[in-house]
């Protein structure tokens, strides 16, 4: 029948369209590590990538691995931040990575946004600095005395370098809708946020020179806070995340917060516009729902961890487990440690 030929079609256009997520490109980070992206056909084959991307992928080939590495350090970034959550961040084979989560405008897929532009920003950096680039190396702005008195000296992160590659490469699928869409606005503004928990946390580090390490010359680099700390300060924005509408303010479209009594989001918090499923069940409709049947939690703990809310009331059972543990370590003269191995029995409790 016509009639359900067309509605066949819509429904295939939808799911294109829904597939096609802008947070494809962490797909990279299934890429087998012996494979990495060496010249310009690897960029047409690269999953994930829509074709504004493939061109930056072909003008900055080199800078591709630290697009890998970057991909790869978000995950590893979020489940381990959301170890102890319902959702924890697990990734499917398929894209989107995260599945449906981050499809919706959610809480989750604004930290998921956040920690990946991040730590594209990061890994580029970090490969500046390491001086495998030609396109990039060590901050030159950073020289000559500070105004406290020691030397700039040494490799400062470009972190200016790694910012803008970020939002090049991470937000150019919202930039070329033309941020019409709230959900568009949704993900430029956590991807900027994500980015400035690095650039808000850049630190000075600093070696002192003289004799028996008095500190008579001191030099000192501007370096990035470790990515942990990134982590960190991206799940504390996550926990306050504001839910916010798109509003009309003369020509241009702005997300207010729903809440008119909030006070409004700073340009480093994170926003989301739909509330979170409960993530309690299994949904085999919706990839990466996996549910919390068989998850660890604990058992006197009252926050989401603790096994009333982690097992959504279901109920948990209780093991004894066998932990094998390293201890009585001594140190021998020259130059060993000794340990020996320890065992003992702890409980350990999972959701039915
Ligand atoms: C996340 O939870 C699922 C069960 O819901 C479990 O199979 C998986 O190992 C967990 N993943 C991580 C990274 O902890
Ligand atoms: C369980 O939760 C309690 C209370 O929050 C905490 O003190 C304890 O360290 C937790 N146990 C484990 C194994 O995480």
């Amino acid at each position: 029948m016509p009639g359900e030929y067309v509605l066949r079609c819509i429904l295939m256009l939808c799911c294109a369209l829904l597939s096609a997520n802008a947070s494809n490109w962490l797909y990279l980070a299934k890429l087998s590590s012996v494979g990495s992206i060496r010249d310009e056909d690897t960029c047409e084959r690269l999953q994930g990538l829509i074709q504004r991307q493939v061109q930056i992928c072909k003008r900055s080939v080199e800078v591709m691995d630290a697009v890998r590495h970057g991909a790869q350090l978000a995950i590893d970034e979020c489940q381990f931040q959301f170890r102890t959550r319902r959702w924890n961040c697990s990734t499917l084979e398929t894209m989107p990575v995260f599945g449906k989560v981050v499809t919706q405008g959610t809480r989750e897929a604004a930290f998921v946004y956040a920690i990946s532009a991040a730590s594209v920003a990061f890994a580029v950096t970090r490969a500046c600095s390491s001086g495998e680039l030609e396109k990039c190396g060590c901050d030159h702005n950073v020289h000559g005395v500070s105004p406290e008195g020691f030397q700039w000296s040494g490799c400062s992160d470009n972190i200016a370098y790694g910012v803008a590659f970020s939002q090049s490469f991470v937000d150019v699928r919202e930039r070329s809708k033309g941020q019409s869409s709230s959900r568009a606005l949704m993900n430029l503004h956590n991807n900027e946020a994500g980015r400035k928990a690095i650039l808000s946390h850049m630190r000075v580090e600093c070696k002192c020179h003289g004799v028996s390490g008095s500190c008579e010359v001191k030099t000192c680099w501007k370096a990035m806070p470790p990515f942990r700390k990134v982590g960190n300060i991206i799940k504390e924005k996550f926990d306050g995340a504001t839910e916010v509408e798109q509003r009309k303010v003369g020509t241009t479209k702005v997300l207010v917060p729903r809440n008119s009594q909030f006070k409004p989001h700073t340009e480093e918090d994170l926003v989301y516009l739909d509330p979170s499923p409960d993530f309690c069940d299994y949904d085999p409709r919706s990839p990466g729902m996996l549910g919390t049947v068989g998850r660890q939690c604990n058992r006197t703990s009252k926050a989401i961890d603790g096994c009333e809310l982690m097992c959504c009331g279901r109920g948990f059972q209780t093991q004894e487990v066998e932990l094998v543990d390293r201890c009585s370590c001594k140190f021998h003269w020259c130059c060993y440690v000794k340990c020996k191995q320890c065992r003992k029995m702890v409980e350990m409790h999972t959701c039915r």
